[in-house]
């Protein structure tokens, strides 16, 4: 089959398995280039398919040498379409870590429910025994309540007032106003239930009473803050509440994990193109201002120097992990940088379709998009057949 990208508003229908396999191997080969880290060998990672949560587990397999355990919920590939890209990701991951002689195995199903919880701690009995690291890197617009079977949907609004800002068309760089109804206390509720701590705290504890977190065990999940431009939609928005739940949830965890000295932190990232990030109104715009300021600065970073950065500097650094005045650890330092952000909110006021080629990095962004799909690698010829060896691996 060969494959091309095939683009629908937000999305790309389709994923090319070579380049989803290249992606992760110039991970991979980052992680190498900057030597070991001294950093958890049993690893559960939630999310892990794409974005942070894939660089993670990268992280952790190649620069950590530890066994893996990856968590997603992706499409297979079908008659004449394509998987989508996680599912490629992770049968490239595995391919490589079983390569290197790394235990990996993956679970494809819904993390928010108990089958999957269940599933997968009986997984780390037969094979790892106990767990050192959970990462949380879920991110979903819906979730099926595990106990009251009702589905809550996730909304990214405004609460109460309508806001209104420019936003990007980041397929054809056209910028334009962009109005969002505030949110209805519903909406409010509905994001926090999908995008909150709660399931991170029902798999702390399903582990936990199971019997399969190790003494000492440390748990991550990540989170976002970001300019002022974004507050009202991101920070100040139904997402923001979301987040700020994640946050507190990380006290309550290491509150219930006192027994086994086990500690929950939240870190807050760069924001970055992910399939989850592109859909959100305003947030493109910033981004691509942010990445020609940062890109020229030389301090531009994608998912995987992110979450490099986070074990060698943060988790792993040999001393205490720094954190902010809220127990957060902060890898959006450099995107935060004062500089930048004042650089940022000037040129904003004047911001258009005709000044965002000169001020923005839209082609950067786009090029992000198109590579979260395995499209736009130089190495890969895409006027060829596409592997279909990578479209069989072993994911249960
Ligand atoms: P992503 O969309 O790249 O990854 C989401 C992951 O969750 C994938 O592995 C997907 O398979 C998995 N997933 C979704 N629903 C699932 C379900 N029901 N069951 C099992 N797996 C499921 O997202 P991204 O951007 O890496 O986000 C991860 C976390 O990082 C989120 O909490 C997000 O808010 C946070 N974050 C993202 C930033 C960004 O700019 N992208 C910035 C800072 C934090
Ligand atoms: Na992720």
């Amino acid at each position: 089959m060969i494959i091309e990208p095939r683009m629908r508003g937000f999305i790309c229908l389709t994923a090319h398995p070579d380049g989803c396999a290249q992606n992760v191997k110039n991970q991979i080969e980052y992680v190498k280039s900057k030597g070991k880290i001294n950093g958890a060998k049993r690893v559960l990672v939630i999310g892990a398919s794409t974005g942070f949560g894939l660089a993670s587990r990268i992280t952790s397999a190649f620069g950590c040498d530890a066994a893996t355990i990856g968590v997603f919920f992706e499409k297979e590939p079908s008659a004449g379409k394509t998987a989508t890209p996680g599912w490629y990701n992770s049968a490239a991951f595995e391919d490589e870590a079983t390569k290197a002689g790394l235990y990996t195995k993956s679970i494809n199903g819904d993390a928010f429910s108990n089958e999957v919880k269940q599933q997968t701690i009986d997984l780390i009995k037969k094979d790892l025994g106990q767990i050192d690291l959970v990462i949380y890197s879920l991110a979903s617009p819906v979730r099926m309540h595990p106990t009251t079977g009702v589905l809550h949907r996730s909304t990214l609004k405004p609460i109460g007032n309508t806001f209104t800002n420019k936003t990007v068309d980041f397929h054809t760089g056209v910028v334009s106003d962009v109005t969002i109804e505030p949110a209805t206390q519903e909406d409010i509720d509905n994001t926090v239930v999908v995008m909150g701590g709660e399931d991170w705290s029902m798999w702390m504890n399903a582990m936990k009473e199971a019997g399969v977190l190790a003494d000492g065990a440390m748990t991550v999940a990540y989170s976002y803050i970001g300019p002022e431009v974004t507050e009202a939609v991101y920070r100040k928005g139904t997402i923001g509440r979301a987040k700020d739940h994640l946050e507190a949830t990380a006290f309550d965890i290491t509150n219930d994990l006192k027994a086994i000295n086990g500690k929950a932190f939240v870190s807050v990232n760069k924001a970055l193109v992910t399939q989850a990030s592109s859909a959100i109104p305003v947030v493109p715009l910033y981004m691509s201002l942010l990445f020609k300021i940062m890109k020229k600065d030389g301090s531009h970073e994608g998912c995987i120097e992110q979450m490099q950065r986070l074990y060698s500097d943060r988790l792993y650094n040999g001393c205490e992990i720094p954190t902010d005045e809220k127990g957060r650890i902060r890898i959006d330092d450099w995107e935060m940088r004062q500089v930048y952000q004042d650089e940022i909110a000037e040129l904003w006021k004047s911001i258009s379709t005709e000044t965002l080629t000169e001020n923005g990095d839209l082609t950067g962004y786009k090029s992000d998009f198109l590579n979260l799909f395995g499209f736009g690698f130089d190495s890969v010829d895409y006027s060829a057949e596409a592997n279909e060896l990578k479209m069989v691996a072993s994911i249960k």
